[in-house]
């Protein structure tokens, strides 16, 4: 397996600044804004209140899970008992261990790419085979029917979804999804949804799989968390929620692995789901105008494509042209050039199985984008 490689590349810029360098990071997949008050409030609350040993049961706090069981009822239409629910180290551990209670060597999954790299890696990890499908970006890197009739075999045991999508940014509409889950319920593959951007929609609404086809349903891991919509991505917590059996799997491998996620946080979480929620209208106001900046400003350069996604808070700039036309080789050598050039990490599509596009990620105040904005534009003028 590999290493992250936005992480990898978030830690060379941050590795880069204590040089002394003026590095912008635009490869880092977190909200710029603070975790919000009434959140940190509760987080000290919880310490002064002593709830510092570890979370029993180790799956998670039952409070917790009962709030998680409303706000899939609430925002999602999806009805799960708090014994359906896994709380973990962020929606990475979830998924990892739903990845290690299903998969034995051979297994395929089937990633959609553009993909969140972990998924195959973890898929790896366990023995199993990624077989990776390109999606189209005419077709905003939607997987459609034939594609997902074209890759299942009898070793295909999951598939992954990610909608809204990291790296694109684009969403299934609801159609989509009824006509792959209709085809899907005639298999036996397991479904893992992670909806983590859920809340990052500026054109569109947020629909999920888990609510197309009821035989699915029994075969669907749903995952979210609390690192994005309330910029707690230090705090990690994650959840998952599933069919009995499957989460029973994954609370074991848990319990042996990292026995529960910060007790202190889960409380926190508590109050991100059951106190006000006027702190994501405003982190979706603000992504939304940068999302509309940057890519107005890069779909206007030379030999650079970005239409506008509808959610996430990453573009994803087609670059093949600007690849062709100039000296730069791939987009791996272009996320270099502009590290070297611009001071701007950035993360080559490559690193998302997609080589030929660039991710840049717009969670950054609005004078240090309009900044990045124009290095980024310097640079590929340069190239010229
Ligand atoms: C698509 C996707 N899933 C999961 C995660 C992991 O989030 P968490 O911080 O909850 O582990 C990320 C983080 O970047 C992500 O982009």
């Amino acid at each position: 397996m590999e290493a992250s490689v936005t992480v990898a590349t978030t830690a060379k810029a941050a590795e880069l600044r204590r040089q002394g360098e003026d590095v912008i990071a635009m490869s880092a997949g977190e909200p710029d804004v603070d975790t919000p008050e009434n959140i940190k409030r509760a987080g000290v609350a919880a310490i002064e209140a002593g709830h510092t040993k570890y979370t029993s049961p180790a799956s998670g706090l039952i409070e917790l899970k009962e709030a998680i069981c409303r706000k899939l009822d609430r925002d999602n239409g999806l009805s799960y008992e708090p014994g359906q629910i896994v709380i973990t180290c962020g929606a990475k551990q979830v998924i990892f261990d739903a990845i290690a209670a299903l998969i034995n060597p051979g297994d395929e999954a089937i990633l959609p790419a553009p993909l969140y790299v972990s998924y195959a890696d973890q898929v790896k990890l366990m023995g199993g085979v990624p077989v990776i499908i390109q999606t189209d970006p005419a077709d905003r890197f939607c997987l459609n029917v034939d594609q997902l009739e074209a890759a299942i075999t009898e070793r295909s045991k999951l598939i992954i979804f990610n909608s809204p999508s990291n790296p694109t940014g684009e969403i299934y509409p609801a159609e989509r999804w009824q006509s792959i889950a209709d085809v899907l319920a005639e298999t036996g593959i397991h479904v893992i949804t992670d909806e983590i951007y859920e809340k990052f929609i500026y054109d569109g609404e947020h629909a999920s799989i888990a609510t197309k086809n009821e035989r699915l349903l029994e075969r669907t891991l749903v995952v979210n968390g609390f690192s994005k919509a309330y910029a707690m991505t230090g705090w990690r917590v994650g959840y998952g929620a599933g069919p009995s059996e499957w989460m029973s799997h994954i609370a074991k491998i848990q319990s042996q692995e990292t026995t529960n996620t910060c007790t202190i946080s889960q409380h926190a979480a508590i109050e991100a789901l059951e106190g006000p929620q006027d702190s994501i209208t405003g982190m979706r106001a603000l992504f939304q105008a940068r999302r509309d900046l940057i890519a107005s400003r890069l779909d206007a350069l030379p030999g650079v494509s970005c239409p506008a996604p509808a959610g996430a808070f990453y573009v994803f700039p087609d670059v093949r042209e600007l690849i062709s036309d100039t000296k730069i080789e791939d987009d791996v050598y272009l996320c270099g050039y502009l590290l070297d050039e611009a001071k701007i990490a950035a993360v080559p599509g490559a690193g998302f199985g997609t080589p030929g596009y660039v991710r840049f990620s717009y969670t950054l105040a609005d004078d240090r984008l309009e900044e990045a904005i124009r290095r980024v534009e310097d640079a590929i003028g340069k190239l010229r």
